[in-house]
C-alpha cells in the first residue's frame, strides 16, 4: 500500500439516513403486478422496499437524512456553507431540493444546488464537494442523495416497478475533525445510449401532454438486461482504475459498499474484481435500489453496525442512467 494517508483530505465528520416507515414486501406487489416473491428474490435479491406517502416529498426525506447526518457529525445546520443534493426525483424541476432543504434547516444565503447523475450522484457529489472544500472557499459540506422513486415508477410495469424504492442518506464533509477520510476519486460517463435507461417525457424533448401521458412516458423505462451488463462493466472498470491510481490493489481493500441495485450485479462485481464478496456490504434486500441514495444509506447502516475498524480501506462504487459511474476510495 503506497496511499499517504498524511495527506489533507476531506473528512466525511457525519452520516445519516432516513427511509418512508411504509414497507412494501414482494408478496403485496405480487397483488399489483403479475410477478411473484420467488421471482423478485432469485433475479435481484429484494425482499421488500420503502414506499412514502402521497404526502412525503423528495424533500421531506432528503430532510431528515440531514438532520440525522448533523447529529451524528455533531454539528449544527448552521456550521454548514454548502448544500448538494443529487435526485432524480426532486420536487419539481426547480428550484432546486438543495434550496428547498436549506430552508427547512434555517440556513439562508449558503450556495446550494441540485446534481443528475442518476444512482451515481451521490458519489459524484462527494467528488465536486470534495473539490469545492478544497478550494479553500467552502467550510463544511452537506451532501445529501434522496430519492422518492415510486413517484416515476409505472406500477403497471413488472419489469422495473419491483426493483425500486424512496429513501435518502447524507453526509457532512469538512478538511478538518475526525471520521472517514475521502482519499481518491474517479466519475465518469458514457452519454452515447441514453434511452437505456431514462424517463423520455416531461422535458424539453417532449413536454408534458394529452399524448405523454397516454404514452405513460413520464414514467421510467429500462433496458434491463442491457443496463445488468454494462453495469458490471463500468463499475469494474472505475474501481480497478482508482485503486491502481492510488498505487493499491484490490487486496488491500476490506470493505466495498457498492450501488444497491441487484444481488446478481454485486456478485458479478466481485468476480471480475476479486474482491471475496463478504466485503461487500448488502442490504438491497430491505430497500431495493433507491438510486442516488442508495450508497448513504448502506453506508449509515454498516457504520451504525460497526463494521469498520479504523484504518482499513473501503471502496464505494455506483453506476446509474446515462450511463454514469463513480467511485470513491475512504480510509476508515
Ligand atoms: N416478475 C415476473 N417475471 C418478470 C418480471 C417480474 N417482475 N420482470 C420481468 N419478467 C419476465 C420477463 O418478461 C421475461 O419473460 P420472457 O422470458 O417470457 O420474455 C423473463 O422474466 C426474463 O426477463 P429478463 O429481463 O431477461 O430478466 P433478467 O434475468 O435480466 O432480470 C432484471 C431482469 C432484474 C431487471 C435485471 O436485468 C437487472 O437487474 N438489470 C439491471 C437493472 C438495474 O440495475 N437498474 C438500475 C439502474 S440504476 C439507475 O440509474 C436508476
Amino acid at each position: 500500500m503506497t496511499i499517504d494517508l498524511q495527506k489533507p483530505a476531506t473528512i466525511m465528520r457525519g452520516i445519516g439516513s432516513y427511509v418512508p416507515s411504509q414497507v412494501v414486501d414482494n408478496v403485496a406487489l405480487s397483488k399489483k403486478v403479475d410477478t411473484s416473491d420467488e421471482w423478485i428474490r432469485s433475479r435481484t435479491g429484494i425482499k421488500q422496499r420503502r414506499i412514502a406517502t402521497e404526502k412525503e416529498s423528495t424533500s421531506d426525506l432528503a430532510f431528515n437524512a440531514a438532520q440525522n447526518a448533523l447529529k451524528n457529525a455533531g454539528l449544527k445546520a448552521n456550521d454548514i456553507d454548502l448544500v448538494i443534493v443529487a435526485t432524480i426525483t426532486p420536487d419539481m424541476a426547480f428550484p432546486s431540493t438543495a434550496c428547498l432543504i436549506q430552508h427547512r434547516l434555517g440556513i439562508p444565503k449558503v450556495a446550494c444546488f441540485d446534481i443528475e447523475a442518476a444512482c451515481s450522484g451521490f458519489l459524484y457529489a462527494l467528488d465536486i464537494a470534495d473539490g469545492m472544500l478544497s478550494s479553500g472557499r467552502f467550510n463544511c459540506a452537506l451532501i445529501v442523495g434522496a430519492e422518492k422513486l415510486s413517484s416515476i415508477m409505472d406500477w403497471e410495469d413488472r419489469t422495473t416497478c419491483v426493483l425500486f424504492g424512496d429513501g435518502a442518506g447524507a453526509a457532512v464533509l469538512a478538511k478538518t475533525g475526525k471520521g472517514p477520510k475521502l482519499i481518491g476519486f474517479k466519475s465518469g460517463a458514457d452519454g452515447s445510449n441514453p434511452t437505456l435507461l431514462h424517463q423520455p417525457a416531461g422535458g424539453s424533448l417532449e413536454p408534458a401532454s394529452l399524448k405523454s401521458l397516454e404514452n405513460r412516458g413520464h414514467f421510467l423505462k429500462m433496458n434491463g438486461r442491457e443496463i445488468f451488463k454494462s453495469a458490471v462493466r463500468v463499475m469494474g472498470a472505475a474501481a480497478r482504475d482508482l485503486i491502481a491510481e492510488n498505487g493499491l490493489t484490490e487486496k488491500d481493500i476490506d470493505h466495498v459498499i457498492p450501488h444497491q441495485a441487484n444481488a446478481r450485479i454485486v456478485e458479478s462485481l466481485s468476480q471480475r474484481l476479486e474482491i471475496p464478496l463478504e466485503k461487500f456490504f448488502c442490504n438491497l434486500d430491505k430497500y431495493g435500489n433507491t438510486s442516488a441514495a442508495s450508497i448513504p444509506i448502506a453506508f449509515d447502516e454498516a457504520t451504525r453496525a460497526s463494521i469498520f475498524k479504523k484504518g482499513q480501506l473501503g471502496l464505494f462504487v455506483a453506476f446509474g442512467a446515462g450511463l454514469t459511474w463513480s467511485a470513491v476510495l475512504v480510509c476508515f
